[in-house]
């Protein structure tokens, strides 16, 4: 059993989960709305291991962190800036937007981009995974106004191609032709509109996005606008 000192304050623990303020908390604690197992009488600033802990009558929501994979429909914004327009954390629970860490997008997708975005609380896991260096592959689908040569698997895989704006070469990408004006591409970097631009830079339009994989996680069985909890251990397992 590990150490009481281990766990955070349950005042603090609950309100950093979103239920409320600390002083919130304390009144959910008074009011019985708070309950600890095998324990009837607790104050504000007792450590308790999160597991044994409900909040009218309900587990507490994900006390470990939250790692989630959510199929984002076009027109969503990676922001937390409501001013922005409609937000992706719109698609989530309310509580979670009061959540301290914040849940925070794992890199952006576009307003016009659909597809594949992991959300998380674990802010070194962001890190991680969006980060060249540990080489987690996102796949994308993308319809193009202008047919597709051949050539442009070569362009991309040579890691010579250069992004308006930019110095530095783009990395290496894998370019699959699923049709004349369709293709596949896999990026292990995530620069700001990259796939838009890449194929602008050798004279093609992207007109419709998705990624459609990042990782070994697909969009399998969520549906657009709906989303689905990971292990955490998911990621933090893998190099
Ligand atoms: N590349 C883009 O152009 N847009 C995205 O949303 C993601 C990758």
């Amino acid at each position: 059993m590990p150490s009481a000192k281990r766990f955070a304050r349950i005042d603090q623990l609950i309100a950093s989960l979103g239920y409320g303020s600390r002083r919130d908390v304390e009144g959910f604690i008074r009011q019985g709305r708070v309950q600890v197992a095998g324990i009837s009488k607790f104050s504000s600033d007792v450590r308790i291991d999160p597991a044994l802990i409900s909040f009218d009558g309900e587990p507490l929501d994900h006390p470990n962190g939250i790692l989630v994979l959510l199929n984002k429909p076009v027109g969503y914004v990676c922001s937390h800036n409501e001013e922005e327009g409609q937000t992706v954390y719109e698609l989530l629970p309310e509580r979670w937007r009061k959540r301290e860490p914040k849940v925070v997008t794992v890199g952006r997708l576009d307003k016009d981009t659909s597809g594949l975005l992991l959300l998380t609380d674990q802010h070194d896991l962001v890190h991680r995974l969006t980060s060249p260096k540990h080489h987690v592959d996102k796949i994308y689908e993308a319809d193009l106004d202008r047919p597709l040569s051949p050539e442009a698997i070569d362009i991309f895989k040579a890691g010579t191609l250069v992004l308006k704006g930019e110095t530095k070469p783009c990395l290496p990408a894998h370019l699959e032709i699923i049709s004349e004006r369709k293709a596949r591409i896999t990026l292990q970097e995530g620069r700001y509109h990259q796939v838009r631009r890449m194929f602008s830079a050798i004279g093609n339009h992207v007109v419709v996005l998705q990624r459609v994989q990042f990782g070994h996680f697909d969009l399998a069985g969520v549906a657009e606008g709906q989303y689905k909890h990971l292990s955490i251990d998911s990621f933090t397992t893998q190099k």
